[in-house]
């Protein structure tokens, strides 16, 4: 592969696929005189919303699949999405090498900005099925961003498209709300996926779609939890720069998960069952 630049072939190289010298003119410091940590500062939230743009490049994907019904591809994308998750909720970490002074000289130049006005944060929430509406009142949005994140809100998350894949095939279910109260429905659903939970081996593709999901809840509630430690440690009791509580609204949010009852079916599972049939030790 090569570029033409005013006629002359100019081979392609690392830099210029990848276009690394434009990529580090982004990490631009604020401060005046410059602080050391403010580098850090920027270049993880950058590579952070770099990751974020490619989990929600796979879950877009994910879920056209899932309506074409190809689970196993669903599957081997949302694996991949928590890989990556994996890297994010150990990466916070870096930032404990600040100390809260190392913070507090650069901090006062970023108000109001917060990582609450993170765009993709919220698509990856919405897009998992955690929707929530009011999260969009505190955010300062052009008109491009609002479009998005209201079109997020208004098109299929994942689990209305996990609930639709089920019930192609046969499982009497719909896509609730994470929190429905409606004790009928939600038992009826939950029946339903007690039988994949009870006989994996019968449903192995749904089995391992199913898991794949609680694993990206869990790793989302393990950033969370991960985060609200570091800025702990940052800023103690401090108000965030997004104009919250900081800490006590951090720890509000540790509880959303997009699927509640894929966590709560396997509680249904009796001990003793009747595995034996499917896991015993079979006599040489
Ligand atoms: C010095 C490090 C950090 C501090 C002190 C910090 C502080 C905070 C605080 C206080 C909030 C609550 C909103 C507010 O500002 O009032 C918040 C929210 C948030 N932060 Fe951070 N943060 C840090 C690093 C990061 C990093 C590296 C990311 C990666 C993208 C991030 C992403 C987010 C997101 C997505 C939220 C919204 C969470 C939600 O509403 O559920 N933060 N942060």
């Amino acid at each position: 592969m090569s570029n033409t630049h005013d006629d002359i072939e100019i081979p392609m190289t690392y830099g210029t696929y990848l276009k690394v010298n434009e990529l580090l003119k982004l990490q631009e410091l604020q401060s005046d005189p410059p602080m050391h940590d403010e580098l850090l500062f920027i270049s993880i939230h950058q590579a952070y919303e770099i990751w974020f743009k490619q989990i929600l490049f796979e879950f877009d994907s994910a879920l056209q699949r899932l309506e074409l019904d190809d689970i196993f591809e669903a599957y081997r994308l949302i694996k991949r999405v928590t890989k990556i998750e994996t890297l994010l909720v150990s990466q916070i970490h870096i930032l404990e090498t600040m100390t809260p002074r190392d913070f507090a000289s650069f901090r006062s130049i970023l108000n109001p900005a917060s990582g609450f006005q993170s765009v993709q944060f919220r698509e990856l929430e919405f897009v998992s099925g955690m929707k929530n509406p009011d999260v969009l009142k505190g955010i300062k949005l052009n008109e491009e961003e609002r479009q998005r994140l209201e079109q997020r809100l208004e098109n299929k998350s994942i689990r209305d498209a996990l609930y639709e894949a089920l019930q192609r095939r046969g499982f009497d279910v719909e896509a609730l709300d994470p929190y429905e109260e409606n004790s009928e429905r939600r038992e009826q659903v939950m029946n339903e996926l007690f039988k994949i939970y009870d006989s994996p081996e019968d449903y192995f593709h749904l089995y391992n779609l199913c898991e794949a999901l609680v694993e990206h809840d869990q790793n989302i509630l393990l950033w969370r939890f991960h985060h609200v430690r570091v800025v702990e440690r940052l800023i103690g009791t401090k108000m965030g720069t997004g104009g919250s509580s900081g800490v006590r609204y951090l720890e509000s949010t540790t509880k959303k998960r997009a699927f509640p009852m894929l966590w709560e079916v396997r509680g249904m599972l009796k001990d003793q069952h009747h595995y034996g049939k499917a896991r015993g030790i079979t006599k040489a």
